[in-house]
């Protein structure tokens, strides 16, 4: 099974994937760092991950950090702590050798790309990881293997901090030239030295190492998830961010660095494609969006100050405010097909409660054109005005009987939410995976029935 987002991220997959984590063996993070967070309460308790897979919580299950992932091993080594310390027994945990880390320039440069960038910002989470993303690419980045070998380590590391330094200085005099008043040069300088020490960060990062060797922390990915699936194990991939910040089906430049969609699964791990049997796609009711770019759906008046209110929309990770909208149709059959989504999941429909109406935007009209699904070229939305059909919205009550009626079957559902339910699936021709309603497990519909059929 794949989770993954279909909007901007923050769609509620974190709750969604630790509802079926309960049930399967193996929980594998593919993609992304720690600019992804989310929520977990479990027995009126909270959880932030950023890094962690979501079954951590789970002691019977193994937890996996796959190759396509980018790993900062100080943030992963004090979730992984404080998690262990909150809770007596966790997930096994397992890092693939090749996932890349997160170094400390990788931060510094985020933070001086963005400076530069000035107006036409990204609105990065700055945790480093385009930085790190590109010198995979460019192959001068470190994985998680080099880590334990500290000779191989310090000469790769000299020859890559000299260059790196060099950037940044040039960097440094190309804000300076530019009069970027916004930037503190001093505290730049401080910053170009304490991320570009070989000492300190070799002796860093070869303590991290050994911090992951200690903890059998570091094991081949690719034969425990591909052999797991070859024996009948259930395995859910955890997808983080969503499909319109995927680097190369998002809404370019303003994505994050990796792919999210769910093929990635299989690349992001090196397991085949023909187990990525059941892909659900992760649709919250309406549409956030945290940093800059497109947005056609935004709400720019007090429903949209309320619907963020009410949905708690702060990030996770930075705690910015995310921008609100009403649901995107458009985008979302775009989703389902990069990602061959089987099903939805769809969250947050307690937020939506007692509004003054709902709107749905089916189609955009670009230059005159009307579209239903979102055309793949990066600024489709940039001219998009969306078309909305109307929707009466739920009272509290229709919420309430999710909870106390046992619903099972989409005909069973509450008027007012069962129409927008039903049309959604309906646009979007996919089948229903699953309902949230609020942040608890309890407040959960699973329509697979995955709860009854499990072993
Ligand atoms: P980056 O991933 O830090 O490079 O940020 C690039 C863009 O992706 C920014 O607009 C971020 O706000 C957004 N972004 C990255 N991760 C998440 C996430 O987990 N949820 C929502 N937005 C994200």
């Amino acid at each position: 099974m794949v989770i993954v987002g279909t909007q901007w991220g923050d769609e509620g997959k974190g709750k969604v994937t630790d509802f079926y984590a309960s049930y399967v063996d193996m929980v594998v993070r593919f993609q992304g760092g720690n600019n992804a967070g989310h929520t977990i309460i479990v027995n009126g308790q909270e959880y932030k991950l950023h890094l962690l897979p979501s079954g951590i919580m789970h002691p019977t299950k193994v937890v996996v950090l796959g190759n396509g992932m980018v790993i900062d091993p100080k943030v992963f080594i004090d979730e992984y702590e404080t998690i262990r310390t909150r809770l007596s027994t966790v997930a096994k945990v397992i890092i693939s050798p090749r996932a890349s880390v997160i170094m400390p320039y990788h931060i510094l440069f985020d933070y001086l790309e963005e400076a530069l960038r000035g107006d036409s910002k990204i609105g990065t989470t700055k945790r480093g990881i385009g930085p790190c993303y590109a010198d995979k690419v460019a192959r001068c980045g470190f994985h998680i293997s080099d880590l334990l070998k500290p000779q191989t380590f310090m000469e790769k590391l000299k020859t890559v901090v000299l260059k790196k330094r060099a950037i940044a200085h040039a960097y440094i005099d190309l804000i300076k030239e530019m009069g970027l008043e916004h930037v503190d040069l001093d505290n730049l300088e401080a910053m170009v030295d304490r991320a570009l020490d070989i000492d300190t960060v070799y002796e860093e990062y070869i303590g991290y190492g050994n911090y992951f060797r200690t903890h059998n922390l570091i094991a081949d990915v690719t034969n425990i998830v591909g052999n797991a699936l070859a024996n009948g194990k259930w395995v859910l991939f955890e997808g983080a961010q969503g499909t319109l910040l995927d680097i190369d089906h998002g809404t370019y430049p303003f994505v994050t660095s990796s792919n999210t969609v769910a093929p990635m699964a299989s690349i992001g791990t090196g397991v085949g494609m023909q187990y990525l049997e059941d892909v659900i796609g992760v649709v919250k009711a309406y549409t956030t969006r945290v940093g800059e770019g497109y947005f056609p759906t935004e709400i720019k008046d007090r429903t949209g100050e309320i619907i963020g209110k009410r949905g708690g929309e702060y990030g996770t990770t930075t705690g910015r405010k995310r921008r609100v909208g009403w649901l995107d149709l458009v985008a979302l059959r775009y989703a389902k097909e990069v990602n061959s989504l089987t099903s939805i999941a769809l969250t947050k429909l307690d937020t939506l409660c007692d509004l003054d109406e709902i709107k749905v935007c089916v189609e955009y009209d670009i230059e005159g054109r009307k579209y239903k699904k979102l055309p793949s070229y990066p600024d489709a939305m940039a001219k998009a005005r969306p078309l909305y059909k109307h929707f009466d919205a739920w009272p509290q009550s229709e919420i309430e009987q999710l909870k106390t009626l046992r619903i099972r079957r989409i005909d069973e559902l509450p008027p007012r939410l069962g129409a927008y339910i039903k049309y959604i699936i309906k646009e979007m021709n996919v089948s229903l995976a699953l309902l949230s309603f609020g942040a608890d497990r309890n407040a959960t519909i699973d329509f697979k029935g995955i709860a009854s059929s499990v072993r």
